[in-house]
């Protein structure tokens, strides 16, 4: 009996599903707070080393006041080729040993529910991991290699929007075709694809000709949540802050670089940097909001992005149901109450929103076939719940052929059911 696991690495979520006998189940990967079927896909590595995974990360880097290192979005470096690898307690990880953590966890996790080891696995990707070619390959070797590192010997990879396409298809009866468009909105990147899909049993050996378009941009969950920082949270960290340069009087803003470093909550760290520190003290003493700059070198050397980006991505959430919500932070003496409301929201993702547009419509267009020729628009992916993504899919093709269901599970099932395409 052959057994196949399904991964959906995902930046934000990750989880698997078990292909058995022609049948896919999405099994429960973790414990506690939250979906079983969804681990965080986050690490903690505590100062004596042990390296946790998803909730048990959360709470350990809860617990050990982020005394150890707390590391989340993992996947938005797969492509990155200046990031090789980090430091942790004096041991060397390269972004692959990082990965591979992950996907060892989801892996005996499974193997506990079928009660054996499983070599065989297809992996998820995003359409674009980078559109530099290059960057493109090297995210998708390092993904392999992760997965070999983790114990599988046979990897297979799956488009995460066609993957979705396949959970959609299991929908349909025996007989019913449809041509649909897909979009796959997660934390790190929005995919679409546009494809023929088809209910009851036919041969599943090749579907490329069923994909009729594919593409993908880096703009999701994870950049609105920076959008909302960098416009309503970074003044409160020296975003609007003056200072006077040594021995002259003109006053100048501060550097703008540090506070987009500031917005993207993993990349904090980088701001530790002997010559940044140094430069943030000078200007600190020189400046006409000093307490800014105070919390500006805290949120550094304490590391409470984490917390803060949380409470971000709650106001988030929220106003996909709410027309307004509350930004709500304290740390020592800080004190956020920020008023977001979803209008306010949509206005500072302006341009967010379009690239995704403009995507959608490359999508559309490349697939050669009009929006009102297309059956339906099935949305998935925790990013889609956002009103105005639906908004812009009513636009197109009409309310009555949108379909949403399973944000954070299709993927991971779609995954499954692609194992008959490669063994
Ligand atoms: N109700 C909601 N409204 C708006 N955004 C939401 C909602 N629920 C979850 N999200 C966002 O969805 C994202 C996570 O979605 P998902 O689990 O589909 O992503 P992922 O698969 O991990 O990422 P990717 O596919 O890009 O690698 C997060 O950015 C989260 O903030
Ligand atoms: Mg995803």
């Amino acid at each position: 009996m052959k057994i196949v696991f399904g991964i959906d690495f995902g930046t934000t979520n990750s989880a698997l599903s078990v292909y058995r006998n022609g049948a896919v189940e999405v099994i429960p990967v973790e414990e506690g707070e939250g979906p079983a079927e969804l681990m965080r896909s986050v690490l903690y590595f505590s100062e004596d080393n042990e390296i946790y995974t998803g909730n048990e990360a959360i709470s350990h880097y809860v617990c050990d006041e982020a005394a150890g290192r707390f590391m989340q979005s993992i996947k938005t470096f797969l492509p990155n080729t200046s990031f090789d690898s980090t430091e942790v307690f004096g041991k060397r990880y390269t972004i692959d040993d990082l990965v591979a953590i992950i996907l060892k966890k989801l892996k005996k996790r499974g193997e506990a529910h079928v009660g054996h080891a499983v070599e065989s696995v297809v992996l998820g990707r995003p359409v674009v991991f980078s559109t530099d070619p290059a960057k493109d390959a090297v995210a998708q070797q390092r993904l392999e290699r992760a997965g070999r590192k983790a114990g599988f010997k046979n990897i297979w990879f799956q488009y995460e929007p066609v993957a979705a396409a396949l959970a959609f298809e299991e929908s349909l009866q025996p007989g019913q075709e449809r041509i649909v468009f897909i979009g796959d909105f997660g934390g790190g990147t929005s995919d679409f694809s546009v494809i023929r899909v088809k209910g009851g049993a036919f041969d599943r050996s090749d579907r490329r000709s069923d994909v009729l378009s594919m593409g993908g941009v880096y703009v999701a969950g994870d950049k609105f949540d920076s959008q909302i920082m960098w416009d309503k949270i970074a003044v409160y960290f020296g975003r609007y802050a003056r200072y006077q340069t040594m021995g002259k009087d003109e006053w100048v803003t501060f550097p703008r670089s540090i506070i987009y470093t500031l917005c993207q909550w993993h990349r904090i760290p980088l701001l530790r940097g002997r010559a940044t520190r140094e430069q943030i003290r000078v200007i600190k003493n020189n400046t006409d909001d000093r307490q800014a700059l105070e919390r500006l070198e805290s949120i550094i050397s304490d590391n409470y992005g984490f917390y803060l980006f949380q409470a971000i991505e709650k106001a988030k959430c929220e106003l996909s149901h709410r027309e307004r919500s509350i930004i709500d932070f304290t740390e020592r003496d800080l004190h956020i109450s920020q008023e977001l409301s979803k209008e306010e929201f949509e206005a500072i993702n302006g341009e967010n929103f379009r690239k995704i547009e403009e995507c959608i419509d490359e999508v559309i267009a490349r697939s050669g076939i009009a929006p009102a020729r297309m059956n339906t628009v099935f949305l998935t992916g925790g990013t889609s719940r956002i009103p105005h993504i639906r908004g812009l899919f009513a636009h197109r093709f009409g309310t009555e052929k949108l379909e949403e269901r399973d944000a954070f599970t299709s993927v991971v099932h779609g995954l499954g059911s692609s194992v008959p395409l490669f063994i």
